[in-house]
């Protein structure tokens, strides 16, 4: 074995405990935050529980904790960011498959919320997560620092909102009708995938008051793992498994959505995908091992299966 093959291998390793832990934590925390109340919101709860609880890669907690592995931040605060911000994204997914969205009926191998409880309820325990999220992110609990809680709660807002991923699925609804080109799909995607997951990045530098200047290698690491994860979903959708996948696939084509695959073909979709993970660990090379997790992220990234 090469010396390079012998890190991925030790990457791919440390990459699975550290999945592992991270899964198992934030089950964890969202057990402790979501306790279903002795009154008529139970319902709410049992359905942000349903959704948010057992299930998912969990890639944007695991990002905030290698981010934080950087720079050496506590493991309490990286858990309690990388809950905000799976709670975000566990709302986004909500919304994204309701009737009036993708209709989707399977979500993480189990019924989307409105299949398993109803369409109001799936619309409530959305609005609730989002909340939540920035209500757990102001907790001092997070950080003592409150300059560091308001970046935090600034940088996630602007990442959900139209300026991120809310403005992205609008692009993408309107991908169904409108002839996008390849610049008009990366910035669809940076909007609706990539934003959430450059803050999952940019959360560890922030945690540990790295200024803004000192975030450019791990902003253009975010840029491109999120674009080449985007490219891999959309790769997924036409020739994954939906048995590993545990949700529906071959959604985009039957909606007429401009994706990379339908822009580049699948050859040079998957191509353009390992070129953006190169250049993403290339964008690590000032840092050593302590690295090691986001490199082998980026790694895994492209290779999944669901
Ligand atoms: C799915 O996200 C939706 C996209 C943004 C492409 P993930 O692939 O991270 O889904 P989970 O969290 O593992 O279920
Ligand atoms: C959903 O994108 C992205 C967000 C929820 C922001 P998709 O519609 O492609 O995700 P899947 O394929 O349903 O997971
Ligand atoms: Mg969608
Ligand atoms: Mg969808
Ligand atoms: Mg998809």
């Amino acid at each position: 074995m090469t010396a390079a093959e012998g890190e991925i291998v030790a990457g791919s390793r440390l990459l699975e405990r550290a999945q592992t832990e991270v899964v198992e934590a934030t089950d964890r925390l969202f057990d402790q935050l979501l306790p279903i109340p002795d009154d008529p919101r139970d319902r709410l709860y049992e359905a942000m529980r349903h959704a948010a609880i057992g299930g998912g890669k969990r890639l944007r907690p695991l990002l905030v904790r290698a981010a934080g592995d950087l720079y050496h931040v506590d493991r309490t605060p990286t858990l309690r960011v990388g809950a905000a911000v799976e709670a975000m994204h566990v709302y986004s997914l909500i919304h994204d498959d309701l009737p009036c969205m993708d209709d989707d009926d399977l979500r993480r191998g189990k019924p989307t919320v409105h299949r398993a409880y109803d369409e109001a309820t799936a619309v409530l325990a959305g609005d609730s997560l989002h909340a939540l999220a920035f209500e757990w992110l102001v907790d001092p609990a997070t950080h003592a620092d409150p300059f560091v809680r308001s970046e935090l709660i600034r940088e996630l807002a602007h990442a959900a909102g139209p300026a991120g991923m809310a403005g992205g699925q609008m692009m993408d609804l309107a991908a169904e009708t409108a002839q996008f080109d390849l610049p008009t799909v990366t910035r669809l995607q940076q909007l609706k995938t990539g934003a959430l997951i450059a803050f999952s990045v940019e959360a560890g530098a922030i945690l540990a008051r790295i200024p803004a200047e000192g975030r450019t290698p791990l902003r253009g690491y975010a840029r491109d793992i999120g674009l080449a994860f985007q490219i891999a979903d959309d790769i997924m959708d036409v020739e994954g498994d939906e048995q590993l996948a545990d949700k529906a696939l071959h959604k985009d084509e039957a909606a007429g959505k401009a994706t990379f695959v339908t822009l580049m073909g699948l050859d040079r979709a998957r191509e353009q995908a390992r070129a953006l993970v190169d250049q993403a660990i290339t964008h690590l090379a000032g840092f050593g091992d302590e690295a090691a997790l986001l490199r082998a992220i980026a790694r895994y990234i492209v290779e999944r299966d669901h």
